[in-house]
């Protein structure tokens, strides 16, 4: 059976500007029919507004923080204005936000790092003879920059959408010949060619993860993910990684013969 993954925690945006769009409908309701004789406060009225907003994406059954988002947009739009900086200072962040974050709201997908701890380990994992692993949204490319340096007989690729994180890691990426960083979405390249797939997501894809991983990958390839595991399947193994955020590395090997004994972290 198909999985419907389309809900409103899939594509919040749109449900949250819808949100914010009859905040505005219902605050300028209320100003024309109380026709207030004093003039009120910017902020009381963006604290209606974010309440009405917040009230609406409850409502709509956006996940909780979005409540909390839609409710602080207009009070903090209000605050922000005082501070009178130029209109390009706050046009230049929201640039430099949407390259680096690109968009998390529909991937669910945050950026964060894997640490140099995290790449050490998973060295370890790595078959003794070539091979190639991928990093499926590889960051600033930073764990494949370890690995490469560590495994120069084996291949690497990182696949990243965010324009400027993409940038960065393709730039450094660039001394490394056993290296390849490509721009694009993951959903959109073939696992066939891996013998190691590496993902450090969020909850959200590992099931869609799961069934890419199943339809494509060769007998035998590891799935390797951190962290999140993929909900209802038993992982070959599980790695505890000696760091202080207690990193587990949930390993599934695909299509063949279980050669680990199950083990698991902490
Ligand atoms: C949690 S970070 C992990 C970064 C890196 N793999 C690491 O372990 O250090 C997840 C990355 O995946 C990227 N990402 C999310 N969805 C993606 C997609 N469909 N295609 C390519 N990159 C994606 C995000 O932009 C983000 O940089």
């Amino acid at each position: 059976m198909p999985i419907k993954y389309a809900s409103t925690a899939a594509a919040p945006l749109r449900y949250a500007a819808l949100a914010q769009g009859v905040a505005g409908l219902v605050v300028a309701g209320c100003m024309v029919w109380l026709a207030p004789s004093s003039p009120v406060s910017a902020l009381l009225l963006a604290l209606l507004h974010g309440l009405c907003a917040a009230l609406v994406a409850a409502v709509l059954r956006l996940p909780r923080w979005w409540w909390l988002i839609s409710f602080l947009f207009a009070p903090l739009a209000v605050l922000a204005l005082g501070l009178g900086w130029p209109p390009w200072a706050w046009l230049f962040g929201f640039v430099v936000l949407l390259l680096v974050f690109w968009r998390t709201d529909a991937s669910r997908v945050p950026l964060y790092m894997s640490n140099a701890s995290t790449a050490q380990r998973l060295a370890k994992l790595l078959p003794a003879t070539p091979c190639r692993l991928i990093d499926l949204g590889c960051g600033d490319g930073r764990l494949l920059r370890q690995l490469a340096r560590t495994r120069a007989d084996c291949q690497f690729v990182g696949l990243e959408h965010a324009p400027l994180t993409w940038a960065w890691a393709w730039l450094w990426g660039l001394r490394l010949p056993n290296l390849y960083i490509g721009y694009g979405s993951f959903w959109e390249h073939s696992l066939a060619d891996y013998d190691v797939v590496y993902a450090f997501l969020s909850p959200v894809p590992m099931t869609r993860l799961w069934d890419k991983a199943c339809a494509e990958v060769k007998p035998g390839a590891l799935l390797v993910s951190n962290s999140f595991a993929v909900f209802g399947i038993t992982p070959a193994l599980q790695v505890q990684v000696d760091d202080s955020r207690e990193t587990c590395l949930h390993v599934y090997k695909l299509a063949g013969n279980p050669v680990h004994t199950f083990t698991s972290c902490r």
